[in-house]
């Protein structure tokens, strides 16, 4: 474990040193977790870190009662994690199929294999505008927020990309915030485009990823299909993908 940081009392993020020989895709989830009574305690935990970094990060909840992360929680510089060898998932600019622009929809930890595809070059080179959607409940939540809306526009190699396709859409469901409402309705409502001066979403234009709790996928994946949005997985490419947030689950 390299650092710790707590975004609230609920969330917070952790930076491991990683093994050489670690490859992983942008968007991929791998295994991680403790040793409890000599057992081995793993979860699916998505990356957050980009495939070129020299670290590896996660982003975690807290679940008071939860095996992992009432432990994991406590973590500190210097202790040992486990992370599993063999990342995956569906997460990946490669299962979808070519396209204007990249929708990408979370909430909550459902950032996290976000974080690591909007500083993946190649996201930017396959899609002309990419934008990033984050619900949560409260904008204390809203982890990653200041490098979204500053350090990465400000990035040496990422800047001009990013500030000229990258848009970041944080918007809170329980307190008062400049963006309102959940993804689900600010799509429906056409809300979430009129902001941003996008037209509305079409299948034949716009790919979207999808991480977030069980119902937010439920709810997204009926709601693209009744658009004409095929799902993609890793054997063919589609016009949308969805992993679920991990933890505890
Ligand atoms: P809400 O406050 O209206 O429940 P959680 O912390 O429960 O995972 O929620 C994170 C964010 O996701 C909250 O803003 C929450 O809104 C929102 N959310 C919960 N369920 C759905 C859903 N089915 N579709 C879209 N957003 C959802």
């Amino acid at each position: 474990m390299l650092s710790v940081h707590h975004w609230t009392d609920k969330l917070f993020t952790f930076k491991t040193t990683r093994d050489q020989s670690l490859r992983f895709s942008n968007g991929h989830f791998t295994m991680i977790g403790l040793r409890v009574n000599d057992k081995p305690l793993l979860r699916a935990y998505s990356i957050v870190s980009a495939n070129y970094e020299e670290h590896l990060e996660f982003l975690s909840i807290k679940v008071p009662d939860g095996p992992l992360t009432s432990r994991l929680q406590h973590i500190q510089p210097g202790d040992t994690i486990i992370v599993g060898r063999k990342p995956t998932g569906t997460l990946l600019i490669d299962y979808l199929l070519p396209g204007r622009r990249l929708y990408l929809l979370s909430t909550g930890t459902g950032l996290a294999p976000f974080m690591s595809i909007v500083r993946d070059p190649a996201t930017y080179e396959k899609f002309e505008q990419v934008v990033l959607v984050h619900g949560v409940r409260q904008k204390d939540e809203l982890a990653y927020h200041d490098l979204l809306v500053e350090h990465l526009p400000a990035h040496e190699l990422l800047g001009d990309l990013v500030s000229s396709q990258l848009r970041y859409y944080p918007t809170v469901t329980r307190e008062s915030y400049r963006n309102m409402g959940r993804v689900t309705d600010l799509i429906e409502s056409g809300k979430l485009f009129a902001d941003l001066g996008l037209p509305p979403l079409s299948a034949e234009e716009d790919r979207v990823m999808i991480c977030g709790s069980p119902a937010m996928l439920r709810d997204l994946r009926h709601m693209l299909e009744g658009r004409g949005f095929a799902e993609g997985n890793t054997s063919r490419p589609g016009a949308f993908v969805i992993e679920r947030a991990f933890a505890e689950q």
